[in-house]
């Protein structure tokens, strides 16, 4: 059972925190530090230095674990169980999903059949350009990058550039041939 301390972050975040201006404006009035505050206790566990950005949703949050300096980008729509390592970069309007409707059963609607759900892993030192969609079971590794729009129904090897939908590697960052 979580503790009441954690609820009253959850509801401060939905409520007045999410709202505030993004954390680099000018005028974002601490935006940066209060969101972090509360999501280092809304979160199972946080980094140091991480920056959550205007608009951010993530659930409950409680399936979510971030690294040192990661971040999740503006307005993205993340869920549950997400590992996130360090220094990850996301560019704005990221979808990360874990769990599909299952639909293998056709004498009874989707919405009354369940799927267990998948979590995504994103190693260290990746960057996730704008927009893009990670579907359920996605692992990427270290230093990859997801291109803009990627659709993300793979894993992503290290040091791979990946963009498309569905996702195909354009190329590597450490020369290893495509
Ligand atoms: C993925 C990305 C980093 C690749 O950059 P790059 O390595 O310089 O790649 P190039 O521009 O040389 O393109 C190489 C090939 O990949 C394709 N490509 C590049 N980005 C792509 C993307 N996002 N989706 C699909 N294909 C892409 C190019 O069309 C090109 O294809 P071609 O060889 O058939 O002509 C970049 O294109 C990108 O998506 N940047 C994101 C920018 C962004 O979202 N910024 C917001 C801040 S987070």
């Amino acid at each position: 059972m979580k503790k009441i301390s954690y609820y009253i972050c959850l509801i401060l975040y939905y409520f007045i925190a999410r709202h505030l201006p993004g954390s680099d404006m000018p005028y974002s009035f601490g935006s940066k530090k209060i969101r972090r505050f509360l999501c280092k206790r809304i979160f199972k566990s946080s980094g140091n230095n991480i920056n959550i950005e205007h608009g951010s949703f993530f659930a409950s949050g409680k399936d979510i674990e971030i690294g040192d300096n990661s971040g999740l980008g503006l307005n993205c729509r993340i869920a549950g169980p997400l590992k996130i390592g360090r220094d990850l970069m996301m560019g704005p309007d990221v979808m990360i999903f874990t769990q599909n409707h299952k639909n293998d059963r056709i004498d009874i609607p989707m919405n009354l059949q369940t799927d267990p759900k998948r979590p995504v892993v994103i190693e260290d030192d990746v960057w996730i350009a704008a927009r893009a969609i990670i579907l359920p079971g996605v692992t990427i590794k270290k230093g990859a990058i997801v291109g803009a729009g990627a659709v993300v129904t793979k894993d992503v090897p290290e040091y791979a550039v990946v963009g498309g939908n569905p996702a195909r590697i354009i190329r590597y960052r450490n020369g290893k041939k495509v």
